[in-house]
């Protein structure tokens, strides 16, 4: 092989060295933006969460003969009697509706309800703070709680119902 040839090699791996560290930097860049941009904010938006809740609906109930099946009445929220979408009953049904999506698994950071070490710092703060947190929505260091889980249109009080109920069975 001539010098110039050998040469030519050096710089030649040396140039194509370079551009794999290149690449591997900035696949490494890529994965740090997206886990900060795309998954996190996907799995809190209140309309994936809902589209996911949707999609795992058990798609077929049975009733069974001589039993009572008023568990199975099928209600459609969305064209109940009078005006606008139906409204939960209590704190309750909110919690069923709303937030034990999250809630419910600790889904996005969210605290865990029957977590107890998790919910007893968050029950000092007081309700107003809960309330506030609940209404408004929050971002603290576990993940970002959806004004009104999400629920926009639900009034004030309906949301200071579900936090009642989940300081009630996370005490
Ligand atoms: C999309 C997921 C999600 C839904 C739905 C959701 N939450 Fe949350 N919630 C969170 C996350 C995440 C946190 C933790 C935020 C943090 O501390 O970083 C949180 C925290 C809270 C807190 C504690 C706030 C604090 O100051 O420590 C309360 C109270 C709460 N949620 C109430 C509710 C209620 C009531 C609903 C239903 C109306 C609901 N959440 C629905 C994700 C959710």
């Amino acid at each position: 092989m001539s010098q110039q040839d050998s040469h030519f090699f050096n710089t030649f791996s040396v140039i194509i060295g370079l551009l794999v560290v290149i690449t591997i930097l900035l696949l490494a860049l890529a994965r740090v933006v997206g886990a900060n941009t795309q998954v996190v904010h996907q799995r809190v938006d209140p309309k994936y969460v809902a589209g996911v809740a949707e999609s795992i609906v058990p798609f077929a109930r049975v009733a069974v003969a001589g039993q009572d099946n008023s568990a199975l009445v099928i209600v459609d929220t969305k064209a109940s009697a009078g005006s606008g979408p139906a409204l939960p009953e209590d704190g309750n049904a909110a919690y069923e509706m709303a937030c034990k999506s999250c809630h419910g698994a600790g889904i996005a950071g969210a605290p865990k309800s029957g977590d107890r070490a998790s919910w007893a710092p968050r029950i000092a703060k007081g309700n107003d703070t809960l309330y506030k947190h609940a209404i408004e929505g929050f971002t603290g260091t576990a993940g970002m709680m959806p004004a009104k889980g999400g629920r926009t249109a639900w009034p004030d009080e309906i949301i200071r119902a579900a936090v009642d109920h989940m300081v009630e069975i996370n005490k």
